[in-house]
């Protein structure tokens, strides 16, 4: 059984998207109005919220000559996530924060799972026990055709200097893209109760809009000022 949010005091927010989808930036545009609403907001991310999920990430994301089996990919991704519970999002929780995640388990399941093509009923057993098993109680999906969004993420990488250290993903054809993009789709289509899917086209403050109308039934701070 996976324990769903309600169970505790807090609010666990997750934002997924494929590459170039806008998430980051409409993630910390919300913290930053809820923040001036005065909620105590924790922002953190996948992988790469902890000190431990720092070294994961860059393991995970740089592009390397031998290919990382789909099964340890899996792997670090899941032992990311359980450092990640136990450090920030279960004590943020416990003490009545609202935790905005950027990516959580979707994100396995849809880049691991229908990416990869990993069997899904073997990553949801592996998030069927504790830590893993804790539920978002809301999950944003913004969604964009998969050609923009990539060209956007590339361009980022380049801009950054990025592409060395976290460009393994965005070097996959498109055709994983698109796997991942239905794979988002087909998880969003299962639970409608937990999912919005928000369409990411458009100018940022637009984008935003619809993100806070995505979560305001949540957020009672949200009705406090005017949108
Ligand atoms: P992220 O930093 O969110 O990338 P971006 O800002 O480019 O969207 O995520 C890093 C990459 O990790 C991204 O390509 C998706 C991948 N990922 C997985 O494959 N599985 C997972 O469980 C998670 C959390 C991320």
């Amino acid at each position: 059984m996976n324990r769903a949010g309600p169970n505790s005091p807090g609010c666990f927010i997750t934002f997924e998207g494929i590459e170039g989808s806008g998430k980051t930036t409409q993630l910390e545009r919300l913290a930053e109005r809820l923040r001036e609403s005065g909620a105590d907001v924790v922002v953190t991310r996948e992988p790469g919220g902890t000190t431990l999920g720092r070294e994961l990430r860059a393991l995970v994301l740089r592009p390397a000559a031998e290919p990382m089996s789909p099964v340890a990919e899996l792997l670090l991704y899941a032992t990311d996530r359980a450092q990640h519970l136990s450090e920030i999002v279960e004590p943020a929780l416990e003490r009545g924060a609202i935790v905005l995640c950027d990516r959580y388990r979707d994100a396995t399941m849809a880049y691991q799972g229908y990416g990869r093509e990993l069997d899904l009923e073997r990553i949801l057993e592996l998030h069927s026990r504790e830590p893993l098993d804790r539920m978002p109680d809301r999950t944003v999906l913004l969604v964009l055709d998969p050609v923009g969004a990539l060209a956007r993420a590339t361009r980022r990488n380049v801009e950054r200097d990025l592409v060395e250290t976290e460009g393994r993903f965005e070097n996959e054809r498109l055709e994983f893209h698109r796997r991942v993009a239905r794979g988002y789709a087909a998880l969003a289509a299962a639970e409608p109760e937990r999912f919005r899917i928000v369409e990411a086209q458009g100018p940022v403050p637009q984008v935003s809009r619809r993100v806070v109308e995505a979560v305001r039934d949540l957020l009672p701070v949200l009705e406090r000022d005017s949108c």
